[in-house]
């Protein structure tokens, strides 16, 4: 896989995707989003992965937003078509991957960036990190999911206040409002983000699956959390992982998932 603004390393069933734009601080132009997307598709269906996390190269920037350059002349249509796309293709399906993928977040994380981080299914941040969505600075509001995910990570009130502040929270701060779960120095930053997937990686794939399927849905417009959770419960039961997991609990072992 050779993406022009991402590097990818594959180790120890974990995969690492490191946006590569250090000079744009990192920030998501057409390319890095179209490229990402392809990569997030290629891993999703990569049996060897099994957790994937997203960073930026530095240590200065996760991503600092939507390269601000690329839609400074759009029209309404043009404007429209950017958020959708980029939801489509990139954002929502981040968040609806069957495969756990955790946001490292090294540095600046605004606009699209935190957007970007809170699609993952959770965030870990480097103790420089600051975080925000500061669209209305320019004229615009969120576009890739920001007015949707923020409020259902820190509540109504906090996200109305970061939105329309168009400030920056520190990641103590980020901490505190539950944004992300974890802060650590930017040199442990990737260590400890790893150490959490090997966690993840102890347990049952298709399991974890169907987890974070029931959990979105009760984010999801239309959809009855409960309803799904019941579902996906009752589809763990057919696989060979439950029969492995209860076996092994019964038998005082350590399971061995193959994800079937
Ligand atoms: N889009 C396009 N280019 C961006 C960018 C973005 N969102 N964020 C940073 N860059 C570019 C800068 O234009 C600059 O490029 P140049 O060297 O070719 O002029 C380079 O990245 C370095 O950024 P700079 O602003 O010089 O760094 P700084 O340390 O002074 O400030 C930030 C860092 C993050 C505070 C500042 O870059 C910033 O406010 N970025 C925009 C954040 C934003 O509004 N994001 C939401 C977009 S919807």
């Amino acid at each position: 896989m050779n993406y022009e603004n991402l590097l990818i390393s594959i180790e120890e069933n974990i995969a690492v995707v490191t946006i590569n734009r250090p000079t744009k601080l990192n920030a998501l132009n057409k390319e890095t989003i179209s490229d990402l997307s392809k990569a997030l598709k290629v891993l999703g269906k990569n049996n060897d992965v099994r957790v994937i996390i997203i960073t930026g190269i530095g240590e200065k920037a996760f991503v600092a937003g939507a390269d601000i350059s690329e839609f400074a002349n759009y029209t309404i249509i043009e404007g429209a078509q950017l958020a959708a796309e980029g939801q489509e293709s990139l954002f929502d399906y981040i968040e609806n991957l069957k495969k756990p993928v955790i946001a490292a977040v090294n540095g600046f994380a605004l606009g699209g960036g935190l957007e970007l981080a809170m699609a993952c299914h959770f965030r870990i941040a480097s103790d420089n990190a600051k975080m925000g969505l500061p669209e209305v600075s320019l004229g615009l509001i969120p576009g890739y999911g920001g007015t949707q995910r923020l409020p259902q990570l820190v509540g109504k009130g906090r996200a109305m206040e970061m939105i329309m502040t168009a400030g920056m929270i520190t990641a103590e701060e980020a901490i505190q409002y539950g944004l992300v779960n974890h802060v650590v120095s930017q040199t442990e930053l990737l260590s400890f983000t790893k150490t959490i997937a090997q966690k993840i990686i102890k347990n049952a794939p298709f399991a974890i699956g169907k987890a974070i399927k029931a959990i979105n849905a009760n984010f999801a417009d239309g959809k009855n959390g409960f309803d799904t959770e019941i579902k996906s419960f009752g589809k763990c039961f057919g696989t060979q992982d439950f029969k492995e997991g209860t076996t092994a609990f019964l038998e005082k072992r350590k399971a061995e998932f193959t994800g079937k």
